[in-house]
């Protein structure tokens, strides 16, 4: 048994439902919660902020070994600050969004985060979601999940939050193209793509509630704890 806590990686695609269910693991053992796609987010949101052209790769460089990026509890969700700004909000937009896998795509805008994410995940206790978790920001990690669901559900399901927090969204079917589209991006380039670790449990969310999954995870982290 050990007396710290373990560290937990979710990887997998966009909008599988890795955050939510992040989160209530991390709720349920007490652990750090820490999104790692807020941090690409934040990055490219500085960027945006700065007229910086999405090509300029040496600025973003800077951008990203410059700004320090900070998380803070908070209901329903996690607050994200950029140095003491707060940008919860900010870093969900359409434009955002549209630009963070280029971003996400620099090596060393990776490097610098990967830095930063193992530096949180240190003393252990900490759920960490993202795409490179399990095989490299944490590749000791005692527990690797790989969350996928179909992009149907997933477009589904990100269709129903828009609409619940109020935000203007276009079609299932649009909503559906982007998640593809952005899949492909994530899966094919050439820094850490998203691939699953060969020591990760894969769970298929397309057919279970989210307690369902937070129930799967908790007992995988149970029999860890327990060796
Ligand atoms: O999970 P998300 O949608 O907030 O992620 C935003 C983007 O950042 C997405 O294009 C994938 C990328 N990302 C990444 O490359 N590596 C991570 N560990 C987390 C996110």
């Amino acid at each position: 048994m050990t007396t710290n806590g373990l560290q937990v990686a979710i990887d997998g695609p966009a909008s599988a439902g890795k955050s939510t269910v992040a989160k209530l693991v991390a709720k349920r053992f007490g652990y750090v919660y820490c999104d790692t796609g807020a941090m690409y987010r934040s990055v490219t949101l500085a960027a945006l902020r700065e007229n910086v052209a999405m090509d300029d790769t040496a600025a973003i460089i800077k951008i990203a070994q410059e700004i320090h990026i900070s998380f803070e509890a908070g209901d329903p969700e996690q607050r994200v600050f950029i140095n003491d700004q707060e940008v919860t909000k900010a870093i969900r937009s359409n434009e955002v969004a549209a630009n963070v896998s280029a971003v996400a795509a620099i090596p060393e805008v990776r490097q610098e985060m990967v830095k930063e994410q193992r530096q949180i995940a240190a003393q252990g206790g900490i759920v960490m979601d993202g795409r490179d978790i399990g095989t490299t920001v944490l590749p000791n990690a005692s527990v690797k999940i790989f969350l996928v669901a179909s992009a149907h559900e997933r477009a589904r399901r990100r269709f129903e939050e828009n609409q619940a927090k109020g935000i203007a969204t276009t079609t299932i079917e649009e909503l559906q193209k982007a998640i593809e589209l952005r899949d492909q991006k994530d899966s094919t380039r050439k820094v850490s793509p998203l691939t699953k670790a060969a020591d990760a449990v894969e769970i298929d969310s397309t057919h279970l509630s989210i307690d369902e999954v937070v129930d799967e995870i908790s007992k995988i982290i149970e029999k860890k704890r327990n060796n």
